[in-house]
C-alpha cells in the first residue's frame, strides 16, 4: 500500500490532458455485452474501475482485451452466459449495477451482488428495480444479491421517481431488445447518458431523446458491434479547473468539452477567477484575491456533486464566507474532517458546509474515504504549506488516470512512497 506525498505551496502551469470519462466508460464496457459481435471502444481512462469491469466481463465468459497504452478496450461478447455473480468483484464498485441492465437485456436474466464504490450515504436502487419491473421482470433481493428472471421483456412507460444517472442507463440498457417501445420519464441529463445512448445507437439500437428528461427506445432484435470513443471527463476536467483556480498561474485543461463544465466556469467567474474558454480547453489563471460564492449541487446541468468536495477545498482560499449545499447525497462530506486539520474553518450542517476564509492551510497526514474527497485532499496539500501524506489511494486510483503525472506536468512535487507496517495498521483503525 502507497500513500501519497505532496509538497504545498508550489505554484502550477502548463497544460494537462484529459482522459475519457469513468462515468461513461463503466456504462459503456457492460453495455458491450448486449451486442453479438466485438464492440470496440476507445480513449477509456486507464483507472482501476475500468480493470475491474474488463475482468468481470471475463468472468462471464467475454473475450477482453484491454490496452492501457491505446486506450482501447475490446469486447467480444458471443462467447458470454448469464454466469450468477453474487460476490467478489461486483461489490468492489458501484457501477457494476449496469450488469444487471445488461445481462437482463441480453439474457434475460441475472444474479448481480449489491455494488460497492464510494460511501455517500445510503445509496438506494429501488428505481432501477421499478425500472426492471415494469419491463416484466421479476427481481428479488437475496442475501445481499440481485435476482433478475424475466421470460420476455415488453416496452413500458416508466416515470423515475428520483432523477438517476444509474436508473436512467440501466433502464436503457434492460430496453433496447424489449419488445415494443420504452418511455423513461423524468430521466436524467447527462452527457454520459447521451454516451451510452450514442453507443447503442451505433450497435444498432433505436433510441430517442437521451440528453433530455424523456427518452423513447424502440426495441430491436438484435445488436451488432461498432466502434465508439468516449467523451472527455468532464469531472476530472473540473477537478484539474479548480485546482488551476486554487494555485495555477496559467493552466490549460486540454481536449474537454466546455460545454460540460459550464456550472463550474461560472462559478469561478463569480470568484473572480479568469477562465478563458476556447474550442476544446479552457485556461484558468489563479492568480489574485477570490471571493467566496454559495454552491448548491444538483442533476445536470446543474452545479455536479462531483465537483463539490474539490470545490470546498478551493473555497478554504476565498475571502469570506461560503455556503456548500449537496442536494443529491446527504454524507459528502467525510472530506471535512480531514480540511480541518489542515487548518481549514468549515462547520458541516446537515446537507451543508460552510467555509470561512481565506485561511492557511498547513500540510497534514489526511485520508481519503472516497474518490472525490481524495481529489479535495490532493488540492488541498497542493495549496499548503508544507508537506501532505494522503492515504486512501486505493479511492483516488479508481477514477484519476496518471494523476501523479498529469500534476508533475503542471510542475508539482509529488510522490507515492510504500507505507510502513505501522502505518498501515494506523489507516486500517
Ligand atoms: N437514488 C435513489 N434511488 C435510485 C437511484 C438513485 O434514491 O434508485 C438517489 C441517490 O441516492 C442519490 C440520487 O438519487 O441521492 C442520485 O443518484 P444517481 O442514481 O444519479 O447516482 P449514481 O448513478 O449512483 C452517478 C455517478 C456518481 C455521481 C451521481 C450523480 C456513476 C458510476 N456514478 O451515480 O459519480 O455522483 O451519478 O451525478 O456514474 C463519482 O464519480 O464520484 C460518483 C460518485
Amino acid at each position: 500500500m502507497d500513500k501519497l506525498m505532496i509538497q504545498g505551496g508550489l505554484p502550477l502551469e502548463g497544460t494537462v490532458q484529459i482522459s475519457g470519462a469513468k462515468n461513461s466508460a463503466v456504462a459503456l464496457i457492460p453495455a458491450a455485452i448486449l451486442a453479438d459481435s466485438t464492440v470496440t471502444i476507445d480513449n477509456v481512462p486507464t483507472i482501476s474501475d475500468v480493470e475491474l469491469l474488463a475482468e468481470l466481463l471475463r468472468e462471464i465468459g467475454g473475450d477482453v482485451e484491454l490496452d492501457n497504452d491505446e486506450h482501447e478496450i475490446q469486447i467480444n461478447p458471443e462467447k458470454m452466459f448469464a454466469m450468477p455473480l453474487p460476490n467478489g468483484r461486483v461489490k468492489k464498485l458501484r457501477a457494476s449495477y449496469y450488469l444487471m441492465g445488461a445481462m437482463l437485456g441480453k439474457f434475460k436474466k441475472a444474479v448481480i451482488g449489491l455494488p460497492g464504490g464510494c460511501n455517500l450515504g445510503p445509496r438506494p436502487i429501488d428505481q432501477h428495480i421499478k425500472g426492471f419491473e415494469a419491463l416484466g421482470a421479476k427481481v428479488t433481493n437475496e442475501q445481499g444479491a440481485i435476482y433478475l428472471r424475466a421470460d420476455e421483456l415488453v416496452g413500458a412507460k416508466i416515470y423515475l421517481d428520483v432523477v438517476s444517472v444509474g436508473a436512467t442507463i440501466n433502464i436503457m440498457l434492460a430496453a433496447v431488445k424489449a419488445k415494443g417501445q420504452t418511455i423513461i420519464e423524468n430521466a436524467a441529463k447527462e452527457p454520459e447518458i447521451i454516451d451510452v445512448a450514442t453507443l447503442l445507437t451505433n450497435m444498432g439500437a433505436r433510441i430517442k431523446g437521451a440528453g433530455t428528461n424523456v427518452i423513447r427506445i424502440d426495441g430491436v432484435e438484435s445488436l451488432h458491434g461498432c466502434r465508439h470513443s468516449i467523451i472527455p471527463d468532464r469531472i476530472e476536467a473540473g477537478t484539474y479547473m479548480i485546482l488551476a483556480a486554487a494555485i495555477g498561474q496559467r493552466v490549460v485543461v486540454d481536449n474537454i468539452i466546455p460545454y460540460h463544465v459550464e456550472s463550474l466556469i461560472a462559478k469561478l467567474r463569480e470568484m473572480n477567477v479568469k477562465v478563458d474558454v476556447r474550442d476544446d480547453q479552457v485556461e484558468i489563471c489563479g492568480i489574485g484575491e477570490k471571493t467566496g460564492v454559495d454552491i448548491k449541487t444538483l442533476v445536470y446541468p446543474g452545479f455536479p456533486t462531483d465537483l463539490q468536495q474539490p470545490f470546498t477545498s478551493l473555497l478554504t482560499q476565498a475571502e469570506g464566507t461560503s455556503l456548500v449545499t449537496d442536494t443529491i447525497y446527504n454524507a459528502r462530506f467525510k472530506h471535512i474532517d480531514e480540511l480541518r486539520r489542515m487548518g481549514a474553518n468549515v462547520k458541516v450542517e446537515g446537507r451543508s458546509a460552510l467555509i470561512n476564509g481565506k485561511t492557511m492551510l498547513q500540510g497534514a497526514k489526511v485520508k481519503a474515504s472516497d474518490l472525490r474527497a481524495g481529489a479535495a485532499l490532493v488540492i488541498a496539500g497542493l495549496m499548503a504549506d508544507g508537506i501532505t501524506e494522503l492515504t486512501g489511494l486505493e479511492h483516488v486510483d479508481r477514477g484519476y488516470e496518471d494523476l501523479e503525472e498529469k500534476l508533475l506536468g503542471l510542475g508539482a512535487k509529488i510522490w507515492r512512497e510504500e507505507m510502513t507496517n505501522e502505518e498501515m495498521d494506523q489507516v486500517k483503525n
